[in-house]
């Protein structure tokens, strides 16, 4: 559905994303981690088409994805990394404003059905700057999702989440993907990966070092040096591989 060909991303003269190829099917649940400046929220924004390859292709069902934008964008919901909200509108206006900014509207049973599982109606008439981090997390990845897409890419959705607040975002999305959309998450919480994900991506310095299904990380890990990679060991050893 959305595949990745030999893509390369530059910011000014550093090499941010090298060669990355993959192709993402639709219905997959896939985490991707990796250490601070891998190339994670670049690679994602890459493929929200908020940013664009230097070089290689990114193809949306088969056409050039630059082709197909309009349609890319009504089945995509990006939530990225810094929350973007309006302050000093409550809950409620911040919604009502993004739902008529959507480019496609979400159905009333699937709106009410995501506030109720991440508990928003507990602080519609809060304005979002008297909410917790943890709130303003839930209500920016409400926000995103307000058009009801096919494909959601989430950029460290659960970082200063307390456990309740995790567990209800993982129940909504974990709903979501058996109702077969495709989730792209990003995550340094590997109880986040694990609950959700068959497929895991991990990046380091700008390359996709591995791509494969949640139980073969370990077998990846065993091929691991520890003089080259200590940095991918360590991350993976929380993991207790
Ligand atoms: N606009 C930019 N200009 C210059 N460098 C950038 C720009 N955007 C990203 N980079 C650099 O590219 C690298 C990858 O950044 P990216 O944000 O994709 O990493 P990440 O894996 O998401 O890291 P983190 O886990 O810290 O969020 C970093 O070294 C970052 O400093
Ligand atoms: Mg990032």
């Amino acid at each position: 559905m959305l595949t990745f060909n030999q893509v390369d991303k530059y910011a000014k003269h550093h090499h941010i994303l090298k060669g990355i190829s993959l192709e993402i099917a639709s219905g997959e649940a896939i985490g991707i981690v990796g250490p601070n400046g891998a190339g994670k929220s670049t690679f994602l924004k890459l493929a929200a088409s908020v940013l664009f390859p230097d070089h290689g292709q990114i193809h949306f069902q088969g056409e050039p994805y630059i082709k197909s934008l309009k349609t890319l964008r009504q089945h995509i919901g990006y939530i990225p990394q810094n929350i973007a909200l309006f302050e000093e509108l409550s809950v409620k206006d911040q919604l009502t404003f993004w739902k008529k900014a959507a480019k496609k509207k979400g159905s009333r049973v699937f709106i009410d059905e995501m506030i109720h599982v991440l508990g928003l109606d507990q602080v519609m008439s809060k304005k979002v700057r008297e909410l917790s981090g943890g709130w303003k997390r839930k209500v920016n990845v409400a926000t995103g999702l307000l058009h009801d897409p096919d494909i959601i890419l989430l950029d460290e959705p659960t970082a200063g989440m307390d456990l309740a607040a995790k567990h209800d975002l993982l129940k909504w999305l974990n709903q979501l993907h058996q109702h077969g959309k495709t989730i792209l998450i990003i995550s340094h919480d590997w109880n986040v990966i694990n609950r959700l994900c068959n497929r895991i991506l991990i990046f380091q310095d700008g390359q996709l070092r591995f791509d494969g299904r949640t139980e073969d990380v370990q077998a990846f890990n065993s091929t691991l040096r520890e003089e080259t990679d200590q940095e991918l060991k360590k991350i993976l050893a929380e993991q207790n591989l």
